[in-house]
């Protein structure tokens, strides 16, 4: 495993790390001891950086996150906890509460990255008051750094100014080679700022693995079964783009989802995937997507053919 810091932290993170929505019941892992095999296997492959949420499985994935680096024995201070507060959580006497809900949760006495989820998007609440209240959670040290997901870059500059003794290190978005709005300006903005830059979904779910076909995606029961990507008119447009990464992936033993992985992580030294798994299996095998590197032709090759695709969310 390669190891980055997070933006301009002290953060020494895994180049892969592990996203762990998939503890919840919209993408169906829900028994501990599943989970705890996933979170095992990480461990085991050099992956330090993990990737949560409160509002993963109403608590669920914080939970089997904390039980299972207790059970395993693994020492806190060798991983990264990445956890999200979500917008409406935004008032500051609920930054408090939540907090102190994800720590007992968690089962530490600090968390190493807290993200704003989203935007307080259906209220009113301040920027300047709530980044207060954030930042002194940093001061009371069980926060250490901060960091932002699916923030516009205006809300962006918006909490950096009203920040008066830290800034954000990091920045989490939907990126991928289906989706790549965010190298418009998010991506640059990350990396003229020293921040590290998140991409979520960074398989398209799955849809760029190689294992979903026109003929089976219909039969997913989860949260893919109303994703815009796994929808039939885009599912069509993407199909040329799995087909040539199965065809570089074999001139390198490798899979399409390491393919996925690596070029992502040539794109930018600020990327830092954070992939989610389902089983052991594919943590090993997302684990193996650093280590080697693309040529610059056949990431050229992706690259192109990635940038025609373009996939629409009016699915309805
Ligand atoms: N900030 C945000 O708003 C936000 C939003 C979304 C996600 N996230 C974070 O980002 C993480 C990753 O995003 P995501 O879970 O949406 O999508 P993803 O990482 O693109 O896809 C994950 C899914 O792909 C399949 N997969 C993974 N590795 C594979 C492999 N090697 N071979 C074949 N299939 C493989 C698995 O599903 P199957 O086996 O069932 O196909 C897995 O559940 C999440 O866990 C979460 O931590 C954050």
């Amino acid at each position: 495993m390669e190891y980055v810091e997070l933006g301009w932290s002290d953060l020494k993170v895994s180049r892969i790390g592990l996203g762990t929505w998939q503890f919840s019941e919209a993408w169906g892992l829900t028994e501990y001891e599943k989970a705890k095999q996933v979170i095992s296997k990480a461990v085991e492959v050099g992956i330090n950086f993990f990737d949560t949420a409160m509002v993963y499985g109403r608590g669920m994935s914080e939970t089997f996150l904390g039980r299972a680096f207790k059970e395993l024995g693994v020492k806190r201070e060798d991983v990264v906890i990445a956890t999200k507060i979500p917008g409406e959580f935004l008032q500051p006497d609920d930054v408090f509460k939540a907090v102190d809900r994800s720590l007992k949760r968690l089962g530490v006495s600090y968390i190493d990255l807290l993200q704003i989820h989203h935007p307080p998007t259906h209220h009113n609440f301040p920027t300047s008051k709530y980044a207060r209240a954030l930042e002194r959670l940093v001061v009371q040290g069980v926060v250490r750094y901060l960091g932002v997901s699916n923030y516009p870059i205006a809300l962006v500059e918006d909490l950096r100014t009203s920040m008066s003794i830290t800034d954000i290190v990091s920045m989490q978005y939907r990126f991928n080679l289906v989706e790549r709005w965010a190298e418009e300006e998010l991506i640059p903005y990350a990396e003229a700022n020293d921040l590290a830059f998140i991409p979520w979904s960074p398989l398209a779910k799955g849809a760029l693995s190689g294992k979903y076909t026109l003929e089976n995606i219909g039969e997913l029961k989860d949260l893919r079964a109303n994703d815009p990507v796994f929808n039939e008119e885009n599912f069509k447009k993407i199909l040329p783009l799995v087909n040539l990464l199965r065809e570089i992936a074999s001139k390198y033993g490798k899979t399409p989802s390491q393919v996925v992985l690596n070029w992502l992580v040539n794109y930018s030294p600020a990327i830092i995937p954070i992939p989610g798994a389902k089983t052991p299996e594919q943590v090993e095998e997302n684990a193996g997507s650093v280590g080697w590197r693309l040529s610059y032709e056949d990431w050229r090759a992706i690259d192109e053919l990635s940038r025609s695709i373009r996939i629409t969310y009016v699915v309805w």
